[in-house]
């Protein structure tokens, strides 16, 4: 599947730049951001899903303030929990400013993840106060997934009452106010990184 391959490449490059600002001791967050968004620009776009209370949302949802925007699924033991509650950590630190942003769940789950599903995942203790959860039809998460380039897919667990787990990219995107990508965090960006570098964002605007 090309789609597959190309999401992968992109990974990669962002994974690389994501290393580099890691491993760099004394490296300011911002810097890598800077370096990826001249090469990878081309991240969101529109699409169609319906939110925890069941509401059909589109791209304009993420205009008029920045977001926070995470791809995972309720089912998933640790990394999504662990990415969800870095947010809210991020929210914390933010104080008021905390409130200036969306922070939003996108599923790579949808046929176990529900609107309802969803409902109660996004109220849970740690995650962001008024975090927004996102789900759709099978076809409309591959089409948010093809927009933000992000890799998931389901690898079978027979041995599991769960049958399957959903392999996905551990990324966090920054989006504008204009909807458009700002920055990314992944696995290792703790919430003071988070949390600064959209500080710098709602306060110089990029
Ligand atoms: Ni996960």
């Amino acid at each position: 599947m090309p789609f597959v391959k190309f999401a992968m490449a992109s990974l990669a490059v962002l994974s690389l730049s994501a290393c580099g600002q890691s491993d760099g001791a004394s490296t300011r967050s911002g810097q890598a951001g800077t370096t990826v968004t001249s090469g990878q620009a081309d991240i969101g776009g529109a699409f169609s899903l319906v939110n925890q209370d069941g509401e059909r949302v589109s791209e304009e949802a993420l205009i008029g303030k920045p977001h926070l925007i995470y791809f995972g699924f309720t089912y998933c033991p640790d990394v999504c929990p662990t990415a969800l509650q870095k947010m809210g950590q991020a929210q914390n630190l933010l104080g008021e400013q905390g409130d200036d942003i969306g922070y939003v769940l996108i599923s790579v789950d949808p046929e176990r993840d529900t609107a309802e599903t969803l409902s109660q995942y996004v109220e849970a203790n740690g995650f962001p106060e008024g975090l927004q959860g996102y789900t759709g039809t099978p076809d409309e998460i591959s089409a948010v997934k093809a927009a933000y380039k992000v890799y998931a897919t389901k690898v079978p667990t027979p041995d599991s009452a769960a049958e399957y787990t959903v392999d996905h990219s551990d990324i966090m995107y920054l989006m504008g106010e204009d909807g458009k990508f700002v920055d990314f965090f992944y696995g290792r960006s703790t919430p003071a990184e988070m949390s600064a570098r959209v500080k710098a964002l709602l306060e110089t605007g990029a």
